[in-house]
């Protein structure tokens, strides 16, 4: 089954709210997918959704080089909603006039409804519209068909239909909060305009998931590497759901975990879930391959490197593995397809379980490629997982290698250890941890003197980190009440041997990174 054939087709022109659209369409269950812009028209006559939305861009459509699409797409009979650069896309297509703009409108504008539209259904028209503005050029005059159905101070047309087809544009962003009203317009969009049926819930989700997977899978066996992180325990538990002990999950001790997290992790998969877990305690190998290793980029490629030959070498004891399941999520498949921004500084190499070699020949298994974190959290929750595993921070694959600076030694892992779980008990005591994105314990390389009783001491200083983040691209430090600090800070001194000076981290992403390596 095609589960656009109830639901609406974005087409993506480079907005930085793109995945926003499809997100605030998924809230009113009803699925949604983005493409690319440069989408054949043939390919989307085949997934024959109800409705495509074309999403903003930065580009402008008096540039030659401007994104455009295929015209006869307004010809199909389908109803299509043009945001931002999308309605200036649409009237410069349908032979209307669009200019620069003099001045760029940018921010909070207010929009009146100036003509009765089905997109307006339930709005009034008394109140000018709370609206999010940002383009710079403006239209001049409208494609033959349309009429103005909206107007704010510097666009004499923030919104247009045609007078018989199912054709309509908004110059504001509807999608985003700014716009209060913004969801109700959406949702007229998708139920009044194009009839959408609001069928996309977890329970179809899992349905239609376990019934693709089966017919992949077959009879072949699937391995999946699983750290206890929330997208490869969802996905691994998915997966069991549609094809039992044909998943064989692998679950590798790289000697960089936290206070008891095999324990935890071995519990969750063998005792509660009955899974035909593989557990590998490959911790010497890796502390001995990171052994006088300092340098942040060479101790994330060791651990990389060693992740896949352990792997490897499990994984081929498998007899009969032919595929390779990875929690992949939605935003990572759409940024690999649509404008991904050209070439970047590496400023960490990042590994994850997810990125496994393409030499062992296996077919990939996604089966989360369709869903959003917060989804994926609510699948999670409906396949019975414990919160403690689907509400967790994210921790990175390197594990504490990168959150001890320097030689990562035993002695500082289980030092690091103890305080590690002091910050997050302490933060989840005081109701934090869902709140934040990431809050944990750094090992520095630095001793200080301080004093124990009548004694003089000479041990390790322990930074704490805690920060708010929606992605991990950016993140702010928190401002953690005192006495919290405090509480922590003194647990940590009185109860880590070998740490006896605390402090915290005042920076933020960018300029400093949330990991210390
Ligand atoms: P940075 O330190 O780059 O981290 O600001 C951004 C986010 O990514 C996580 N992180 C990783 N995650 N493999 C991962 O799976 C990695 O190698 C890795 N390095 C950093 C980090 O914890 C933060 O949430």
């Amino acid at each position: 089954m095609n589960p656009l054939q109830d639901g609406i087709l974005i087409l993506d022109f480079g907005s930085q709210y793109t995945q926003l659209i499809a997100r605030r369409i998924r809230e009113q269950n009803v699925y949604s997918e983005i493409r690319p812009y440069a989408i054949s028209l043939s390919e989307i006559q085949k997934l024959k959704p109800k409705g495509i939305i074309f999403s903003g861009g930065p580009a402008s459509v008096l540039d030659p080089k401007a994104h455009f699409i295929d015209p006869e797409i307004y010809n199909l009979g389908m109803p299509i909603l043009g945001i931002c650069y999308g309605m200036q896309l649409m009237t410069h297509q349908l032979h209307g006039k669009v200019e620069k703009a003099l001045d760029r409108e940018y921010g909070n504008a207010e929009v009146t409804l100036v003509e009765d539209s089905l997109l307006w259904r339930g709005l009034s028209k008394e109140n000018p519209l709370k609206a999010w503005m940002s383009h710079g050029d403006r239209i001049l005059k409208l494609p033959l068909g349309f009429k103005i159905i909206a107007r704010s101070k510097n666009s004499p047309a923030a919104a247009m239909c045609h007078e018989t087809k199912p054709l309509y544009a908004v110059q504001f962003h509807p999608e985003v909060t700014h716009t209060p009203q913004g969801t109700e317009i959406l949702k007229n969009f998708i139920f009044q305009i194009c009839h959408a049926t609001p069928s996309w819930t977890m329970q179809s989700f899992v349905e239609h998931m376990i019934q693709s997977v089966r017919n992949r899978v077959q009879e072949n066996k699937v391995v999946m590497g699983v750290s206890g992180g929330v997208d490869s325990t969802v996905a691994a538990m998915l997966l069991q759901k549609a094809i039992g002990d044909q998943l064989v999950p692998i679950f590798i001790n790289n000697g960089l975990l936290r206070l008891n997290e095999e324990k935890k992790v071995i519990n969750l998969f063998k005792n509660q879930k009955h899974m035909n877990l593989r557990y590998v305690d490959a911790s010497s190998q890796f502390l001995n391959a990171l052994k006088g290793i300092t340098d942040p980029e060479q101790k994330r490629k060791i651990i990389g490197h060693e992740f896949i030959k352990v792997f490897e070498a499990e994984a081929q004891k498998i007899q009969g593995a032919k595929f390779l399941g990875q929690g992949t999520l939605y935003p990572d498949v759409i940024e690999s397809v649509s404008f991904s921004g050209g070439p970047s500084q590496t400023i960490k190499s990042h590994h994850n379980v997810g990125g496994l070699p393409k030499e062992m020949n296996l077919k990939l298994v996604e089966p989360l490629r369709e869903l959003f974190k917060d989804e994926v959290r609510k699948l999670g929750q409906e396949l019975g997982i414990p919160s403690e595993f689907i509400d967790r921070q994210p921790f990175p694959g390197p594990g504490l290698a990168v959150r001890i600076l320097g030689e990562v030694t035993q002695a500082g892992l289980a030092l690091l250890r103890l305080a590690d779980d002091i910050v997050v008990s302490e933060i989840k005591k005081a109701n934090y941890y869902k709140q934040v994105w990431q809050s944990f314990a750094v090992l520095l390389p630095v001793k200080s003197v301080g004093v124990m009783g009548d004694e003089r001491t000479y041990e390790n200083v322990c930074a704490i980190r805690c920060v708010k983040s929606s992605d991990g691209m950016t993140a702010d430090w928190v401002d953690l009440p005192h006495e919290l600090l405090a509480k922590i800070s003194n647990r940590i001194i009185n109860e880590v041997r070998g740490m006896n000076r605390v402090v915290y981290d005042i920076s933020s992403k960018p300029p400093a990174t949330i990991e210390w390596e």
